[in-house]
């Protein structure tokens, strides 16, 4: 993988935006709510419910059930959104990292660097690469990889064929990729690796006014039904600013196929159905106001907690406060995948909360480098203090485009009674 390979700045465009027929959710609650679910996929389905069933009644009629048009329109859409220059539809974001780092240049014995605070596939795609992930502890503030950090470890001892960097865009906050790109520079005369976004949890997020998933050579988004876009069933989608990478990617996720029946290396049955492609085209329409509409939960929760004294604000824990709030990259355009805090006693907060019928989560309780699977690297607690402080203390609290703001109010206040 050459370093020269670094992405072009492109500022992301906004995708064709499509009318639908019926946009207002008609199953939010008006009265007074006594219970907040986590996530509530039903509101967005009854506000966008003809547009999604003449979708998938398109693709019946169509008879066309793998790849085909509807694969490449949304390739095209989502292209246009991240501002990358290419992007091939796939399985699910894991299968789309697996493409990401392949393509990108990882292979049996090198090394990736990615971060001990994420979902398992951030790192287990590596391992399906044949790679090594070394694992790098995250920032206090953002919980995203600490790229200070990458830095010290380059320079103290190099891991050995390190081919890529992966940072986490955590709960929908882009990792700092000025501090990322510094490295690749400083580095790019000495040795060779890439940054590889894991953007699974980022869609329409973006640094510096560049989207999420044009910040790297290649990045992988997921489609799970619970992200920010999200299908009716597994699907991901690979992004790059390197159309040759984008075709290689099209080979592997068939099978390594350029053309039926004939192989020219192993790939995998990676593909995308049409009919996760429709449904994603009828919400993509409306991705841009729903991740506006987060942001704004995002600064009632922020308005709120600052209001009840509960916090101290972001990241530092000197005050005591019962509860802190994540810091935000002032070069970020944050898409709230997850409102997050820092809380004391979590766990038996997270139990009261339950009682009160108030959903929440933890996004993760165990750091990566302590997962059994990763025994094998030898690493201990104690090792990433930083990864292993959060997975005691994050939060997950109600967060979607539908919530009301009586129903923030209600979580605080919920909040509130259990550390009075
Ligand atoms: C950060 C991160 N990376 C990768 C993935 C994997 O995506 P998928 O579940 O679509 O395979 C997810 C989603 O679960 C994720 O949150």
């Amino acid at each position: 993988m050459k370093s020269s390979l670094s992405s072009p700045r492109k500022t992301p465009r906004t995708p064709p935006q499509k009318t639908a027929r019926n946009t207002a959710p008609q199953s939010v609650p008006l009265s007074v709510p006594h219970a907040v679910p986590l996530l509530d996929l039903r509101r967005q389905y009854d506000g966008i419910r003809e547009d999604v069933l003449a979708a998938i009644a398109r693709v019946c009629d169509s008879q066309s059930f793998i790849l085909g048009p509807e694969v490449e329109a949304l390739e095209r859409e989502i292209a246009a959104l991240t501002g990358a220059a290419c992007a091939v539809g796939c399985a699910s974001g894991t299968e789309a990292l697996w493409l990401a780092l392949v393509t990108a240049g990882v292979k049996p014995g090198d090394s990736v660097i990615t971060t001990a605070f994420s979902f398992f596939a951030s790192a287990s795609a590596t391992v399906r690469a044949g790679a090594t992930p070394v694992f790098v502890d995250v920032d206090p503030g953002t919980l995203n990889l600490d790229a200070a950090l990458v830095d010290q470890l380059l320079r103290a001892k190099r891991p050995e064929n390190l081919r890529a960097i992966l940072p986490v865009h955590l709960y929908g906050q882009c990792a700092d990729m000025d501090a990322f790109d510094r490295i690749v520079n400083e580095y790019a005369k000495e040795f060779e690796f890439a940054i590889v976004e894991d953007a699974a949890q980022a869609i329409g997020a973006e640094w510096s006014g560049r989207g999420a998933g044009s910040l790297g050579v290649t990045a992988a988004f997921s489609f799970y039904p619970t992200k920010n876009l999200s299908a009716y069933g597994d699907a991901g989608i690979v992004t790059t600013t390197h159309p040759e990478m984008a075709e290689h990617m099209r080979r592997l996720r068939n099978h390594g196929s350029p053309r039926r029946y004939y192989h020219d290396e192993f790939g995998w049955n990676g593909r995308m159905d049409a009919i996760q492609a429709a449904v994603l085209r009828v919400k993509l329409a409306h991705i841009a106001d729903w991740n506006q509409r987060r942001r704004q939960h995002a600064a009632t929760y922020d308005q709120l907690f600052a209001d009840s004294g509960l916090t101290s604000h972001h990241g530092s824990d000197e005050s005591g406060a019962p509860v802190r709030l994540l810091s935000r990259s002032p070069q970020a355009k944050h898409v709230f995948h997850q409102y997050v805090i820092r809380a004391q006693r979590r766990d038996a907060l997270r139990k009261f909360l339950g009682e009160r019928k108030i959903g929440s989560e933890i996004y993760y309780p165990l750091p990566l480098h302590l997962q059994p699977a990763f025994s094998y690297l030898g690493l201990k607690p104690g090792d990433l203090p930083v990864s292993e402080q959060a997975a005691l203390e994050v939060l997950a609290l109600p967060m979607f485009p539908e919530l009301t703001e009586a129903e923030t109010r209600l979580v605080v206040e919920s909040i509130a009674d259990f550390y009075s």
